[in-house]
């Protein structure tokens, strides 16, 4: 199943892209709104999008070849972190930039790289395999007090610490090299009234091993802090958060940047998805979305 894009119409709404546009989809994925964007600023109009899995930019690229959005969608394979350089190389001071946070649905279903409690899989949980530490080290090497604080502190794991017991345990006798024995090792550690909650109680693990795996909300801030510098004045930027770590990073840069005096905030409010589209797609009951405006 391909990734459906989230809060799409309102996305549309606040870029407002017209024929001729410049934009920036920082996190393309499978470009479901990367495409919406590119029909509305043809003719005449560029799109980067940057994708930092090298995997998935491939497939995009192959996609995007046969595409009548080829002259208009130019695929980076980077981390949008690096937004000022990529932006500069391509000459373009984009008139807004998406932020769509977090992981593709392509990820849990067939990367093949772990990120699903539901499959068995190698522990690794990287984005781009060619960046970081893969989780397997994490989990393995990691000091036990560390790993605690990791579930803890991104994962607001409650059993954070009974968590890091079994590991540690579990370890000694021999590496936890997949999801399927994280699981287990994660399920030995929890009470049982825990594992009968509606949300699986590996999900808070997994969470947090992602996060830090992929310094994730460290790039969330440098991201959003970077595409404000390159932002045409009157300009749009829009981010979509999954998790409350981002949106409080999303909330306090933009605060931060209100009072300095160069953005405002055009939609006022956090925005969610509608009813219909909470029903239709799970993936989006999550989302949050923010909208800042260059002044
Ligand atoms: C939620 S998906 C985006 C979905 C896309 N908007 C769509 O609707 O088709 C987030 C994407 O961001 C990518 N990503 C994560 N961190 C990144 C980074 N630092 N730089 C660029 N892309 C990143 C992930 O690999 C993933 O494909």
């Amino acid at each position: 199943m391909t990734h459906q894009p989230v809060l799409l119409n309102e996305v549309l709404e606040y870029l407002d892209p017209k024929p001729g546009g410049q934009f920036i989809d920082a996190t393309l994925d499978g470009g479901g709104h990367a495409t919406a964007i590119a029909e509305r600023i043809a003719p005449g109009g560029r799109l980067i999008g940057i994708e930092w899995d090298t995997e998935l930019l491939k497939q995009f690229e192959a996609k995007n070849k046969s595409s009548k959005f080829k002259d208009i969608i130019i695929p980076v394979n980077d981390s949008y972190v690096n937004i000022v350089e990529i932006a500069a190389k391509h000459d373009m001071k984009p008139e807004g930039i998406l932020f769509d946070f977090g992981l593709s649905s392509w990820h849990y279903e067939q990367s093949g790289r772990g990120f699903s409690f539901n499959k068995d899989e190698p522990l690794d949980m990287r984005f781009n395999p060619f960046a970081g530490i893969p989780a397997v080290k994490m989990i393995n090497l990691y000091e036990i007090a560390e790993l605690e604080q990791i579930l803890r502190d991104y994962g607001d794991e409650q059993f954070s610490r009974q968590i890091a017991g079994a590991i540690s345990e579990a370890r000694r006798k021999q590496p936890i090299m997949t999801t399927a024995r994280l699981v287990e090792v994660i399920g030995s550690a929890v009470p049982e009234w825990y594992k009968r909650r509606k949300i699986h109680f590996a999900t808070k693990t997994f969470q947090a091993l992602r996060v830090v795996v992929n310094n994730e909300l460290a790039n969330v801030k440098k991201g959003i802090e970077k595409a404000l510098e390159i932002l045409k004045p009157g300009g749009k930027m829009i981010a979509i958060s999954f998790q409350g770590h981002e949106d409080k990073i999303v909330r306090e840069v933009f605060k931060e940047h209100v009072k300095k005096g160069d953005i405002i905030l055009p939609a006022h409010r956090t925005i969610r998805p509608s009813w219909d589209e909470q029903k239709q797609n799970r993936r989006s009951r999550s989302a949050k979305m923010k909208v800042a405006q260059k002044i």
